[in-house]
């Protein structure tokens, strides 16, 4: 069968004539499935809410306009991570089929918004996210318009749960000689030592100017799992809880954290500021 996509109430599913395909759900434009070369590459915990009562736990849930929690700033009255994740998206009528890819768009503005959340952060912007499938990767990208009449700023990411066979046994490269904010330390900062980062407690840090590419690899075997690919994004966090899973209610299984690894792409360490009409445009490649 041809490339499609099958618009659903609450999702959009793409499939590649190849076999490949993506879930990506309205609330959030969260993706929650992406299926290549035969397997899963996207952790979903099984306790996730996929109904639109919370942000998603697993897949790729989108930050914008604040990474965290923000302090004395115009975001500050922002639940975690803003209201990209929890608002509902609309779906952009610009999905292009063909043998090589299929693509979908989706869009958020102040429209979309509750009332609480207008009064939480009342500036005017529009978001489009781009969301493209190919035979070997899964490519995301987000335009980002000030559309009022003040200036305002952001942060942007990327939080995307990587599924992987067993989390003791990869190592990320391309952080070496970078400096992180060490959020398990209380946002020490510190550098990597490490031309291959392993993961054996929580980890939870904020890589700041990452210049490379980074990727995920099996050290066991030997070979890259997943090469991240950024464009216009400094940061790169990454995020395992560890048996701190085990307190977060939405996550499960308890073990879970085995099979994940977040490596979010963002912009997240200081803020992008927007001019009055001006664009900004971040994305990330993931490639299998
Ligand atoms: C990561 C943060 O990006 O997201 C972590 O660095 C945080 O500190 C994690 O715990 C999950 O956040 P949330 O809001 O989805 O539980």
């Amino acid at each position: 069968r041809a490339s499609h996509a099958k618009i659903e109430h609450d999702r959009v599913k793409l499939f590649l004539c190849s076999g490949e395909t993506a879930e990506i759900l309205l609330y959030g434009a969260t993706i929650i499935s992406w299926k290549a070369g035969g397997e899963e590459r996207l952790f979903l915990s099984e306790k996730a809410a996929l109904d639109g009562s919370k942000a998603v736990r697993g897949g790729v849930p989108l930050v914008f306009p604040v990474f965290g929690k923000s302090s004395n700033h115009p975001t500050d009255k922002l639940p975690q991570h803003g209201f990209a994740r929890t608002s509902r998206w609309e779906i952009l009528d610009t999905a292009t089929e063909s043998e090589e890819f299929i693509n979908v768009d989706f869009g958020l503005g102040p429209e979309n918004l509750t009332v609480d959340t207008r009064k939480q952060w009342p500036f005017d912007f529009g978001l489009i996210y781009s969301v493209t499938l190919t035979k070997t990767s899964l490519q995301t990208k987000l335009l980002v318009r000030n559309e009022g009449q003040e200036p305002w700023e952001f942060n942007a990411l990327f939080h995307t749960y990587l599924r992987v066979p067993d989390v003791t046994k990869v190592a990320v490269t391309g952080l070496k000689g970078v400096t992180y904010r060490d959020k398990v330390q209380g946002g020490a900062e510190a550098t990597e030592e490490s031309d291959k980062l392993t993961i054996a407690s929580e980890v939870d840090r904020v890589y700041v100017k990452v210049p490379g590419t980074v990727k995920v690899e099996d050290i066991e075997v030997g070979k890259t799992l997943y090469t991240v690919e950024r464009s216009n994004l400094d940061d790169v966090v990454v995020w395992n809880p560890w048996e701190k899973a085990k307190t977060i209610a939405d996550f499960g299984p308890e073990d879970g954290y085995k099979n994940m690894l977040c490596v979010e792409a963002g912009s997240v360490s200081s803020w992008q500021p927007m001019e009055v009409g001006s664009f900004w445009e971040g994305g990330v490649t993931i490639s299998i």
